[in-house]
């Protein structure tokens, strides 16, 4: 048996990586090990209790008002015990985040291959998204497998000089999770309470955006519902204490919306499918919308997902207020522009990222094992 340790800390990271959990764990030749930064807490476990997954070894490390130095300091000498006592085969890391990060450089200071999920994202500017962007090139800097969602994706690798054999265009494991979790009969409060009416799904949080940014985007939002009385917006809020600070100061007043707790993510999706447009700074949800058909305005200066763009699906607006609102307003009154932006488009795959990883660590892990080759 190869043993791989899937690390993840965060929730988009375990939304992504829980579905290849899943696969891994039918391997007959491949030992799994979950191990958990614990980055992110109750927003973790959110997502580890819907896929049912539960994690060998949690750090547990955080804390409020965590910075970049103790994010990054807590999982670098965390995993090197973990990675010492359990001496995976392989490290497998995901995305961009400060865990995956970490992460990836105890396992390169420990000899230990790296393969990178979601490998080749790039938007080649260090302080957009920061430190995503800084974060994604330096592993991919230290990895041996790198899986590509996209051909864009392969390319940026191949440019940087990385080897074709271990570069694999998968799709996103994320969308794999998308497959499982859309239900035509959905219902939850807020879709019912937003019903006959025009939803508006909103979630904020980089870092980069925590301040001036973000009050202009909730400020844009909230003239958007003052001049629409036909449109609700359901915003579940980070649990980062800044956005929610700049929450109560920016949308207190602000009538027909909603703020809601983090929903889990199976409702999330069904949120996201109800709804009409979806304003936003994350990145995962740059690559579920266009599955789903919903235009997306991505509330930042750059993107990693071009393929979105491409597609039509997804439109940068900047965090304006002014382009934020007119971007909104737009596709509030011009149907012209809104049946462009919403047709569904799959340009992150097909729901089998995760089988293709497996099936490569497989190929490149056991049958190596069985003929002696080193790989
Ligand atoms: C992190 C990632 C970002 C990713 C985002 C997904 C880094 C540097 N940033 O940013 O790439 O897009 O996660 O959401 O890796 N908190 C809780 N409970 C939770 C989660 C967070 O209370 O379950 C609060 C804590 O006070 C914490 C703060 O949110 O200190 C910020 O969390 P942190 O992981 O540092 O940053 P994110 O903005 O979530
Ligand atoms: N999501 C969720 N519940 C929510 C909001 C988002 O499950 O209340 C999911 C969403 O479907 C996507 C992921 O969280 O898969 C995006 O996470 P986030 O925006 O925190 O991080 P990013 O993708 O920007 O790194």
């Amino acid at each position: 048996m190869k043993k791989i340790a899937v690390v993840f800390g965060t929730r988009p990271e375990a939304i992504k990586m829980c579905p290849l959990v899943k696969q891994l764990q039918k391997s007959t030749c491949l030992e799994t090990v979950v191990c958990v930064s614990g980055q992110h807490r109750e927003m973790l476990q959110q997502v580890m209790d819907i896929f049912g997954v539960t994690a060998q070894h949690n750090l547990d490390i955080m804390k409020p008002g965590q910075d970049l130095f103790d994010i990054t300091s807590a999982v670098l000498t965390g995993m090197r015990q973990v990675f010492q006592q359990e001496k995976p085969d392989v490290v497998l890391v995901h995305g961009d985040t400060t865990t995956a990060f970490s992460s990836a450089m105890a396992a390169f200071y420990l000899g230990i291959p790296v393969g990178h999920v979601e490998a080749g994202l790039r938007t080649w500017n260090l302080r957009s998204p920061f430190p995503e962007e800084f974060n994604r090139q330096s592993i991919g800097l230290v990895s041996k497998y790198h899986f590509a969602p996209t051909q864009t994706a392969k390319k940026n690798l191949l440019d940087e000089g990385k080897r074709e054999e271990d570069i694999l265009v998968t799709g996103n494991t994320g969308i794999d999770a998308l497959f499982t979790t859309v239900r035509e009969d959905f219902h939850h409060p807020v879709t019912d309470w937003a019903k006959g009416s025009r939803l508006l799904a909103i979630t904020a949080h980089r870092r980069e955006n925590l301040g001036r940014p973000m009050h202009e985007m909730f400020r844009a939002i909230c003239r958007i519902l003052e001049e629409f009385p036909d449109v609700k917006a359901v915003y579940p809020i980070h649990m980062n204490p800044q956005v929610r600070k700049i929450a109560r100061e920016e949308l207190a007043g602000c009538d027909n919306l909603r703020i809601i707790e983090p929903l889990p993510v199976d409702a999330f999706h069904n949120l996201l499918n109800a709804s009409y447009l979806i304003l936003t700074d994350s990145g995962g949800i740059q690559e579920e919308a266009p599955s789903l058909g919903k235009p997306v305005l991505v509330m930042r200066d750059t993107t990693e997902r071009p393929e979105g763009v491409q597609a039509g699906t997804l439109r940068l607006t900047g965090t304006g207020e002014q382009s934020i609102y007119t971007a909104c307003r737009t596709l509030l009154t011009d149907q012209t522009a809104y049946r462009r932006m919403s047709r569904a488009q799959n340009p992150y795959g097909d729901g089998k990222a995760s089988a293709r990883i497996r099936a490569f660590l497989e190929r490149r892990l056991c049958a190596c094992a069985e003929d002696g080759l080193s790989c």
